[in-house]
């Protein structure tokens, strides 16, 4: 099926990133956000304050470093709501959703509603994580999936069955399957996102910028060469951003894929110099670049988020939720 239905019942409001001068802003946007993505546009948006205006000139022309050549940006701004998200959507072949949630702003008591979505197997599993954070983004992912899968199609959030591929890849499994809904999940802390596509060819990944990462020694053991010369060639303040942005992009690709880092993350390379990322795949890669787009977003000013979509999306929405739909 190339479409779903959308039954989206998130308390939200939504905004729209585009190239229009903003008209303001709204404390409404704290519930739940939603907006439209251009492929590279590194919107900078915070859910407690005013969406910041990522300005000409700013992060996103920084990336453009030693064989990445800096680029006029054109101007970003997010506008205030203008219409609350729609209970029912279609998701059509040129278009993915990413839904995105913040696990440290789940209340226990929200927590103990979200733990009644999980089957034994997803609670033993929760159970087990002796470290809190892990365990509250084990329980959120779960949760999100559940209920944002819900927002597409008439089926409770506890009915939905996974499977998983032979590298580890959830997708849909018993009569659901039919419905042709492909997701990807990415957690880190602070974070984590849901990417939802009609196509089975989405990845997903997000990194905490403040993680810390030996990224000298790193670079030249999971970037393609050319990717480890472009690094290698960054000025110290862009280092951090361009080795997320290059790790982020590969590990959304692998992803898409559906075989994980095993499939080798130095088989296939990324630009940042264009108007999108651009791969290029070594003969072990057995891909075409055409079949492909990358996108890349900053959906907290602590994180950095790549998407890998088949070249046919030409949009991605992004919605933030707090669950206070949840049953
Ligand atoms: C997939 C992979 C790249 C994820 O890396 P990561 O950055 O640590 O984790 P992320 O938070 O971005 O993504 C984790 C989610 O990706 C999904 N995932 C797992 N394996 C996946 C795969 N092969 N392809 C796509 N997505 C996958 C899962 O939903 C997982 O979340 P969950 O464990 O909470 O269900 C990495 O774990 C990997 O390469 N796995 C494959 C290992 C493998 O081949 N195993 C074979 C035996 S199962």
């Amino acid at each position: 099926m190339s479409t779903c239905a959308v039954a989206a019942t998130a308390a939200a409001t939504c905004v729209r990133l585009k190239r229009t001068p903003s008209r303001g802003n709204s404390s409404k946007v704290i519930a739940a956000v939603s907006g439209t993505l251009q492929p590279l546009n590194l919107g900078h948006r915070s859910r407690n304050a005013p969406c910041r205006i990522a300005a000409r000139g700013s992060r996103r022309a920084k990336l453009g470093c030693g064989p990445f050549p800096p680029r006029p940006e054109p101007p970003l701004t997010f506008e205030p709501p203008i219409t609350p998200a729609p209970k029912r959507a279609i998701l059509s072949p040129k278009r993915a959703d990413l839904w995105l949630a913040d696990p440290d702003a789940v209340s226990p008591e929200r927590e103990e509603r979200l733990l009644r979505l999980l089957t034994p197997e997803e609670t033993a599993r929760w159970e087990r994580f002796a470290v809190p954070s892990p365990k509250r983004q084990h329980l959120v992912a779960r949760a999100l999936l559940r209920l944002t899968l819900s927002r597409y199609a008439d089926v409770a959030p506890e009915r939905w069955r996974f499977a998983a591929n032979e590298h580890g890849r959830p997708r849909l499994d018993g009569p659901e399957a039919a419905l042709g809904l492909h997701f990807n999940l990415t957690h880190t802390d602070g974070l984590v996102a849901l990417a939802v596509a009609a196509q089975s060819e989405i990845g997903v990944d997000v990194e905490d910028l403040g993680r810390r990462a030996d990224m000298d020694r790193l670079a030249p053991a999971v970037f393609a060469p050319e990717e480890a010369a472009a690094f290698a060639a960054c000025p110290a303040e862009v280092r951090r951003d361009t080795f997320f942005a290059l790790w982020t992009l590969k590990e959304a690709y692998v992803k898409a894929r559906g075989r994980g880092i095993a499939m080798g993350l130095k088989t296939f390379a990324f630009r940042l110099d264009g108007p999108s990322p651009v791969a290029t795949f070594g003969p072990s890669c057995a891909d075409d670049p055409a079949r492909w787009r990358f996108w890349r977003l900053r959906p907290t000013p602590r994180h950095t988020l790549a998407l890998a979509t088949s070249a046919e999306v030409a949009e991605v929405r992004a919605h933030w939720t707090t669950f206070e739909d949840a049953p």
